[in-house]
């Protein structure tokens, strides 16, 4: 499926790669995914190119990233357009293109939050990795080598995203536990929460740093309503261990992904394996997977 599903612009802990060891694990047909944490919306874009639904929300904290999405998806011709007018500023700098993406960040940080500009300074920026500063300006570098997405390429991606998810997405900017509350059973809830050791905060709309105690206490909610999810959350790379593990009594099945060779690792010349955790809420748990210990616990139900 790699090779065909589309994708706007590289992100930080896109799960793009991952998306078809993820999808095995859900239903075929549901009402409705929700992501609370969206970011690029890899799994929602996967999703819809297997018609397991037809009704989507995408949610994350960070509002410019979610207005992207919502622009690329309802309205990818002006996206497109007011991309290529960006990125082809660039060249009117001559040698000096990397100033040019330090003054969309400028004029990013002064307010001109616009969807186009977000889309270069992540196409542009190291490793498509959103970094804010104290003052919650965003403070990532350039990828000097390279000068972002062209725009043609993007225009493909994004008249296909467009066609998978138009009309049937709902976009929202909240905290990811009043996107909770409108879980019903029936839907499926995806969740990726950033990384436990990464503590980028920005500002309170852009705190990032999901505590583990209170995510867990989310999730028991989730188990009391009914609700379905999946969550990724941390992982393995050489052996050692990312992340505390999510506790016992919510009954999930822990799976650990295999996301291929580290790029860090082999920075440092090794090539060590990393391992993404997935946790799968009980009802998704085929009964032949399950552990004694769950499986005596709904027999208990019983
Ligand atoms: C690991 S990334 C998700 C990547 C995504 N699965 C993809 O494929 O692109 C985590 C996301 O959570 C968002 N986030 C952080 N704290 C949040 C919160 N309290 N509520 C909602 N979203 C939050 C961040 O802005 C970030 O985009």
């Amino acid at each position: 499926m790699n090779g065909k599903v589309p994708h706007i612009v590289q992100y930080q802990g896109s799960k793009r790669i991952l998306a078809p060891q993820i999808l095995q694990y859900m239903p075929q047909k549901f009402n409705r995914l929700i992501e609370p944490f969206s970011g690029m919306a890899a799994i929602s874009i996967a999703t819809a190119y297997e018609k397991r639904t037809d009704s989507f929300l995408i949610n994350d904290i960070n509002k410019p990233l979610v207005n992207l999405l919502e622009e690329a998806i309802e309205n990818p011709k002006r996206l497109v357009e007011d991309y290529a007018t960006v990125w082809n500023e660039q060249f009117s700098y001559g040698e000096n293109h990397v100033q040019h993406f330090y003054d969309v960040r400028e004029r990013f940080n002064d307010g001109d939050e616009r969807p186009a500009n977000m889309l270069y300074l992540l196409a542009r920026c190291v490793k498509g990795a959103v970094r804010y500063g104290k003052t919650g300006n965003f403070n990532q570098s350039p990828d000097k080598r390279r000068h972002g997405t062209n725009p043609k390429t993007l225009e493909q991606n994004v008249h296909a995203i467009a066609y998978l998810l138009k009309g049937k997405t709902r976009f929202s900017a909240l905290d990811y536990h009043e996107v909770l509350d409108m879980a019903s059973p029936g839907d499926l809830v995806y969740m990726d929460p950033p990384y436990q050791g990464v503590t980028n905060v920005r500002d309170n709309r852009y705190f990032a740093g999901v505590p583990f105690e209170e995510f867990s206490q989310a999730i028991e909610t989730l188990n009391r309503k009914g609700v379905d999810y999946l969550i990724s959350y941390d992982g393995t790379c050489g052996g050692k261990e990312y992340g505390e593990e999510l506790p016992e009594s919510l009954h999930c099945k822990k799976v650990m992904l295999n996301a291929g060779v580290s790029s860090q690792s082999l920075l440092l010349g090794k090539k060590s394996i990393t391992f993404e955790a997935l946790y799968v809420s009980e009802a998704l748990i085929p009964v032949y997977n399950m552990l004694p210990q769950q499986l005596s616990f709904l027999e208990a139900m019983a």
